[in-house]
């Protein structure tokens, strides 16, 4: 695979702001579409000051978007329509304005509102002055925008337009397209039907009361979020959650661990199985149909009985899929984690410390994963980095168990 292929028709949004390197944008319309992207340029008004529109738009082959309120726009709605269309939008040269403006979620233009608008990643490219890139401002601005999963491509050191020398120069347009193209994941899975559950599960006791779990179904989400990236179909089978569907995915929701098994067997000629839900292994072995009162009795007992494991069940079908169990641990997670991965005849499993702010309902986790032939680390990172970087992973020991 040669590194540029993950680009290949993935549709870019490429914001340009005022920068005395815009005219680098220029070269990295030719490079994207030349990888096989469709480009789609967005200019601040500053940009256009350093760089045609015209330049743009005859490299991209498409119109240059400018303005907001654009009346010739269907409903002077560009900025939607633009952040609905993108699967990426890259900022290249990023100013230290737009970078303020992303960090503060403001929509003075057409750039700004459409990053606001968008589901999709956002990477940017800085350039500017080196004082300006080590100001605390805009270091507090990055940490910002880094926090809610946006990636930073550079900057580079050395000369600047200014004069000076330091840290901000806008990388090379060779250098952003072979970094973005590190970040996208390679339309690899198009046709396979990935399968993934999500969230936990809720097993009722009575009309008000069940047994649950802290899973937020956030990981799972982030991973039907990467696998859609792949240009797979992805259904995403999840328990009660507070979270959007991501774009081009189908959901069904479940609440309880029967309704999620009897979901899953349904569903036929899986190529991959995700388990990220964090299935209740027992369930009230009774469902009271009107609410249990509180009595004079001092203690009170719940009879429990087994639910159905989703991934055995999964592992046992004649056309077995490639199969990714979790484990969430509080302790010894390379044991518990390897020992299931043989119990439950998994092909990998993502293993994870939960507990004192760890794993449940928080945005980070780290990943230890473990396949029969290998391992890999996946530092602390945000769960939409990390779904990223697990699913380059499933894509590449599929690849290798498919070719053997
Ligand atoms: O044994 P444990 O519950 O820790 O195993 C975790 C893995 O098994 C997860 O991938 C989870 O989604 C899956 N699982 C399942 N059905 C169950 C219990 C767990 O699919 N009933």
């Amino acid at each position: 695979m040669t590194e540029q292929t993950s680009l290949a028709g993935k549709k870019i949004v490429l914001g340009v702001s005022g920068s005395i390197a815009a005219y680098k944008a220029a070269d990295l319309v030719r490079l994207c579409t030349k990888a096989g992207a469709e480009v789609k340029v967005v200019m601040t008004q500053a940009a256009s000051e350093f760089i045609t529109p015209l330049t743009m738009q005859t490299l991209s082959g498409n119109p240059v978007a400018m303005t907001l309120l654009d009346a010739d726009e269907e409903a002077a709605m560009g900025h939607i329509k633009l952040a609905r269309w993108a699967d990426w939008v890259l900022i290249a040269p990023a100013t230290a304005n737009t970078i303020a403006g992303l960090a503060q979620g403001r929509t003075e233009d057409l750039l700004s509102a459409l990053c606001l608008a968008t589901t999709v990643p956002i990477a940017l490219a800085p350039a500017m002055n080196n004082k300006m890139w080590t100001n605390k401002a805009t270091q507090a601005n990055l940490a910002v925008i880094a926090e809610r999963g946006m990636h930073l491509l550079g900057p580079a050191s050395g000369d600047q337009a200014c004069g000076e020398q330091g840290e901000g120069r806008l990388l090379e347009p060779e250098q952003i397209l072979a970094e973005l193209s590190q970040l996208v994941l390679p339309p690899k899975l198009a046709k396979k039907r990935l399968v993934i559950t999500a969230g936990p599960t809720h097993e009722p006791i009575d009309p008000v009361r069940f047994i649950g779990n802290r899973s937020s179904g956030k990981m799972g989400f982030a991973m039907a979020t990467a696998a859609a990236e792949t240009g797979a179909e992805v259904i995403l089978v999840t328990g009660p959650v507070h979270l959007a569907t991501p774009p081009g995915v189908t959901r069904i929701d479940v609440e309880t661990a029967s309704q999620m098994h009897e979901a899953v067997e349904k569903i036929e000629s899986i190529d991959i199985f995700i388990g990220c839900a964090a299935v209740a292994d027992y369930r009230p072995q009774q469902y009271h149909d009107k609410k249990i009162k509180k009595t004079a009795e001092k203690q009170r007992e719940i009879s429990l009985i087994e639910n159905p494991d989703i991934l055995a069940g999964v592992s046992q079908r004649k056309q077995k899929p490639f199969i990714v169990g979790f484990a969430a641990e509080t302790d010894n997670i390379t044991d518990y984690a390897k020992e299931k991965m043989v119990r439950k005849q998994l092909d990998m499993i993502a293993a994870n410390q939960v507990g004192k702010g760890l794993g449940f309902a928080v945005d980070t986790n780290a990943l230890q994963v473990f396949w029969h032939q290998g391992d890999a680390v996946l530092p602390q990172a945000l769960k939409s980095h990390l779904a990223r970087e697990l699913m380059r992973l499933i894509i590449e020991r599929y690849d290798a168990k498919n070719s053997a």
